[in-house]
């Protein structure tokens, strides 16, 4: 939601201070600032715009500092101003805070301050913080004391972190369900939202807890527990990404190097076969009942999901959005909450998962950030091994967990002996084949792609079509068209068009549908059927099938044909074009891609 960043050590930290709030941007970036200590006294420089445009007009790296803070904003409370970017100062400028988070409280507390005479300059809820810790010092004449009885009486969660001029060469942070890490350099100690603040520099992390706040210098740190206050032993957590996995590796953006290394990240979730899946598939088999949940893209995926365990395991396992969880699940300590989540930190499905730890219910996940609130809130958790998804667009993520479901379905199908052992070996064998047809086709259809893309990157409104398994990858092939694009698609059961949206055909409605292959007889030709009635009424489609070319002549208004493929894989592959229809239609219309306006990476407020 918002990036932290912060670094005290030997020498001058402002250049690492840069990079950590970079790698942080694609979690927010309405504007940027930095709190720094020279000569123990605090300067404050913010302002709205990137991290990078900040950095500049500011001029931030001609200043040295040996301790600093930075803080990338995702607006939740105020509007994008000056006024609301962190960080925010106390009243008497001897305290620096940075938030992430939301203090639900914080209109009680700024009420209170404010009968107390605190002036506020923001229209935020963070700015209670600088305040109470002022508060509090006048009283306990001790910053620790300040920030212990600080946090007790916040609600709502934070990721927090201040430096103060009552002790210059610390840095003070805390944590409440929104991440914080520490990164342990030898000459240089980390604070970060994620790995990524850091990773350059040092692979040692110490991920922070609920209830825990520490307190770190260059040549120290501790963690302790702000309720019993007593010190916590905390273990390095040893990171596996290095940065130039998280750099762009010569694309020209991340989404669409991301897009190009799902054929690994799909060979990563099949090394899970024999281990990890096995454990979660026992887990699911002794559930009487299991809800796949997500939000975006890993509901699409937890939709996904469904058909899978329909089709290869004869499970009907719902697919609930996380922010409809607790309104819809019935839960008990037989079923089973399975989470999807990339970012490991979704603030809606981590409520979802709480509520069903609160009715006793079993709880799961797939994640891709290892050590994330969600990975250590679960029962059991599959990491999924897809390294660091930069793009705020989701795809090789979101790809991954859809064959981590087919993976699942199969090894429950098997259990359950819905399919015979023969069966799941030509469905795993299928599914290996998976990263080469995905590399193939990037590399021969992209070119195509693009250029249809780019004809028709125009077009206002579209209608993404698929029935049954590819209803899911036409929902999430219209989600990035939405968010890369800012163009209006809309994901649809191909059996709706004759219940309504039939009417809304006409030039201005461009319509894409996913065919299966023909293997699938009755898919195939109820889809095909889709195509004919919007093709009935002049309607434009675009079919993305598997059948050679000139067999359905005068059918699609375009087509783009891909090689045969095994079913089980087909649905994969479409959303593989799904996604570079949007990357291009983007940049056709010269969108920012990785970092869509309005949005961020992991939504960790509600
Ligand atoms: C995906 O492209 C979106 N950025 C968004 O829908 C995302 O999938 C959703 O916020 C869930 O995030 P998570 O996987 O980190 O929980």
């Amino acid at each position: 939601m918002c990036g932290i960043s912060g670094v005290v050590g030997l020498r001058n930290v402002t250049d690492m201070l840069f990079e950590g709030i970079l790698s942080l941007e694609y979690r927010g970036y309405d504007s940027c600032g930095v709190a720094l200590m020279k000569r123990n006294k605090l300067t404050i420089k913010k302002n709205v715009g990137g991290v990078e445009e900040f950095f500049r007009k500011e001029n931030i790296l001609s200043h040295k500092s040996k301790i600093g803070l930075a803080h990338t904003r995702w607006a939740t409370h105020g509007k994008v101003t000056r006024d609301n970017t962190h960080p925010f100062i106390s009243a008497d400028k001897k305290f620096a805070v940075v938030h992430n988070g939301i203090i639900s409280n914080h209109r009680a507390l700024r009420d209170q301050l404010e009968r107390e005479g605190f002036k506020f300059e923001s229209e935020t809820d963070s700015e209670v913080i600088p305040h109470l810790l002022e508060k509090f010092y006048r009283q306990e004449k001790d910053v620790e004391e300040a920030l212990v009885k600080t946090l007790n009486l916040l609600e709502g969660t934070f990721a927090l972190a201040f430096i103060t001029e009552y002790q210059p060469g610390s840095i003070f942070c805390a944590k409440r369900e929104s991440p914080l890490m520490l990164g342990i350099g030898d000459e240089f100690k980390f604070i970060g939202s994620d790995f990524n603040a850091f990773v350059e520099y040092t692979r040692n992390a110490v991920i922070i807890d609920d209830g825990e706040y520490a307190i770190i210098s260059r040549d120290a740190y501790i963690v302790k527990n702000y309720f019993t206050r007593m010190e916590v032993e905390k273990p390095i957590t040893k990171i596996d990404w290095d940065s130039e996995t998280s750099k762009k590796g010569g694309y020209p953006h991340y989404m669409l190097k991301e897009i190009y290394e799902q054929p690994q990240t799909i060979s990563n979730a099949l090394e899970l076969l024999d281990g990890p899946l096995d454990e979660l598939a026992e887990l699911i088999s002794a559930s009487n009942r299991v809800y796949l949940v997500g939000v975006g893209s890993t509901f699409y995926v937890a939709k996904f999901g469904t058909y899978a365990f329909s089709t290869y395991a004869g499970e009907f396992f719902p697919a609930v959005s996380s922010d409809e969880f607790t309104a819809l699940a019935s839960l008990d300590q037989n079923s089973l909450a399975l989470a999807i989540s990339q970012s490991g930190e979704t603030f809606d499905t981590l409520t979802a998962l709480k509520f069903a730890k609160s009715q006793k219910s079993k709880t799961a996940a797939i994640v891709n950030v290892m050590g994330s609130s969600i990975a250590r809130l679960v029962d059991q958790f599959v990491m999924q091994g897809s390294g660091p998804e930069i793009s705020v667009i989701s795809t090789k993520a979101a790809l991954t967990q859809m064959t981590l479901m087919l993976l699942l379905a199969l090894k429950l199908g098997l259990k359950k002996e819905r399919i015979s052992k023969a069966k799941y070996k030509e469905h795993i064998n299928s599914l290996r084949e998976a990263p080469e047809i995905i590399h193939s086709v990037l590399n021969e259809r992209s070119g195509f792609i693009h250029r249809v893309a780019s004809r028709y990157a125009k077009s206002k409104h579209w209608l993404y079509l698929g029935r049954g398994v590819y209803f899911p990858i036409a929902l999430e092939s219209a989600l990035k068209m939405k968010e890369v694009a800012y163009v209006h698609a809309e994901g649809m059961p191909g059996g709706f068009l004759k219940h309504g949206t039939l009417a809304l055909i006409d030039d201005d409605i461009f319509s894409i549908v996913f065919i299966p292959p023909k293997a699938d007889k009755a898919l195939y030709e109820s889809t095909i059927h889709c195509v004919e009635e919007i093709r009935a009424r002049s309607g434009f489609v675009l079919g993305i099938h598997f059948d050679e070319r000139g067999k359905n002549r005068n059918l699609f208004s375009e087509e783009l044909i891909l090689p045969p493929v095994p079913p089980i894989l087909a649905p994969i592959i479409q959303l593989v074009i799904g996604q570079l229809f949007a990357y291009f239609t983007a940049t056709t219309l010269k969108r920012t891609v990785d970092r869509p306006r309005f949005l961020a990476k992991s939504v960790t407020v509600g």
